[in-house]
């Protein structure tokens, strides 16, 4: 192997420059040159690559965001849009690829790789749900970022009696909800892998008030069905007799930016890190991930054809804190 390419692609986060940085560091101590592909799968099918060295990846390790760019590139997930980024590895001399991002990603990645390219994948995304990884990267410095949005709700909440319905991203998955909500002290927590009725969260709302409550927390996965704007409309419509008054607000694209956070930072360079090792050593075909604090390696097929458990004791847990 003499030159690997690295890109990002799906769902920015934060951690992603420390990420290419330290893959692209690694390589350079093995002798390997090193490519970086511009905006994901997108612009490796149209050869958009610059090369990099030790400077060019200096000073981005605090960045958020990621100086590669990012794309979703749908075409990328037919045959014909795979076999032309298989040209362009060609075309640049690409002996190996490191793929970060989520579970989109690690799909495009998993396609590489059974089409024989050698491919390492680095699960990045603040969802946390990618399987084969305790946590991946950025979900720490969102979850950071919700506390401090509900902290500062919270404020404003208890000088106005008031219920927040507070949404976080996640897609399908209910973590950034749960953990923010636990780590956030949230009166609920509404996720898509456990049923709340909206006369439970009503109820909820009730209970709190009558316990002398001065705020009402609600943290609600993006994912959660009916959705934020059903739960404010039935709430609302009851206002009076629930004794606060309710307001949205959704956190949105906010929870993907920011300066990575210590977490972040050490675990993108661990896992960036790890990806060109295996990618030297001949192992591919994996995502490398952080289990317990180990880095373990997960095939990709594992990985996207299993879904990934929220813990069903953090449930238990919330539902007892949220008194
Ligand atoms: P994330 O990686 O954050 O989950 P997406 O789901 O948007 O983000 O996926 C990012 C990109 O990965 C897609 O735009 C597409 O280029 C590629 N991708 C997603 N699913 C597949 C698939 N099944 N096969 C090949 N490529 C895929
Ligand atoms: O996968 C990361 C994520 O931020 C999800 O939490 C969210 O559902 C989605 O991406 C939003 O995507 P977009 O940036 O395309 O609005």
């Amino acid at each position: 192997m003499k030159r690997i390419g690295v890109l990002t692609s799906g769902g920015d986060g934060p951690g992603l420059n420390p990420c290419i940085r330290a893959a692209t560091r690694m390589a350079l101590g093995y002798g390997l040159e090193v490519m970086g592909i511009e905006r994901g799968y997108a612009g490796l099918m149209n050869g958009e690559m610059i090369s990099l060295d030790a400077r060019s990846v200096g000073g981005i390790i605090g960045r958020g965001g990621t100086f590669l760019g990012t794309t979703r590139a749908p075409e990328f997930k037919t045959p014909q849009g795979q076999r032309e980024a298989l040209r362009c590895l060609n075309r640049h001399g690409i002996d190996g690829l490191v793929v970060i991002g989520g579970n989109g990603s690690l799909s495009g990645a998993c396609a590489l790789h059974q089409r024989g390219f050698p491919v390492v994948g680095v699960p990045a995304t603040i969802d946390n749900d990618v399987v084969g990884t305790d946590i991946a990267i950025g979900v720490d410095t969102a979850l950071n970022t919700i506390l401090d949005a509900v902290d500062k709700i919270k404020d404003t909440a208890s000088s106005h009696q008031r219920a927040f319905l507070i949404e976080t991203m996640g897609r399908d998955s209910g973590y950034l909800a749960l953990m923010g909500g636990i780590a956030g002290g949230a009166e609920m927590i509404l996720i898509p892998e456990f049923e709340t009725t909206l006369e439970e969260v009503a109820q909820g709302l009730l209970d709190a008030y009558v316990r002398g409550k001065a705020h009402c927390i609600v943290v609600v996965a993006e994912g959660y069905k009916p959705g934020t704007q059903a739960v404010a409309d039935y709430l609302c419509a009851r206002q009076e007799e629930l004794g606060f008054g309710v307001r949205v607000t959704v956190l949105g694209h906010v929870q993907r930016g920011g300066s990575p956070m210590a977490f972040d930072r050490l675990l993108a360079t661990r896992l960036g890190a790890a990806a060109v090792r295996e990618l030297h050593e001949g192992n591919h075909g994996h995502i490398v991930g952080l289990i317990g604090n180990e880095i373990v390696l997960t095939p990709l097929e594992d990985v996207l054809t299993r879904r990934k458990e929220l813990d069903l004791s953090l449930c238990e847990l919330s539902k007892i804190m949220e008194k």
